[in-house]
């Protein structure tokens, strides 16, 4: 295992919509595993694949009730709002409000590539949803209600 760098805002992968996963190969359990100490490492809630320079769509996560791992992971269904502030391991030091779905399903594959479908509720949706848009090359910032002008 591995701990990775966390790449920070302004670096171009972080813009890019990443890749799906078209085979689960040694590669991608080494991501996986190499990404979930990152993130434990850096006391963070998710991590996303871009962000540490691999431009695949695999997501981490553990909000606090153990760690998910996400392939592919698609959002099929969203229910209610939540404004909270938000953070990220790729823009150290910055908070901002944003808001979320309340509720989330998200499906995905496993690292056994077995079909998941997590449902995800308050803190899980959100971090579930910032981690996703990581993959289109969105942060968080981007969504941010309280953006100060300029930024
Ligand atoms: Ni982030």
């Amino acid at each position: 295992m591995a701990i990775y760098m966390v790449l920070k805002a302004g670096e171009p992968i972080l813009r890019e919509k990443s890749k799906p996963v078209k085979k689960i190969t040694p590669n991608i359990l080494k991501l996986l595993d190499n990404m979930a100490e990152t993130m434990y490492h850096s006391e963070g809630v998710g991590l996303a694949a871009p962000q540490i320079g691999v431009p695949k769509r695999v997501i981490v996560v553990d909000a606090g009730n153990g760690l998910i791992e996400l392939i592919n992971p698609v959002v099929v269904w969203e229910e209610g709002d939540q404004i909270g502030k938000e953070g990220c391991l790729s823009l150290p030091g910055v908070t901002r409000l944003v808001k979320r779905a309340l509720k989330v399903k998200v499906e995905g594959i496993d690292r056994n590539g077995e079909p998941v479908e997590i449902l995800g509720e308050g803190m899980l949706s959100r971090v579930l949803l910032h981690e996703i848009d990581h993959l289109d090359g969105i942060l968080f910032i981007d969504r941010a209600l309280d953006r100060p002008i300029g930024h």
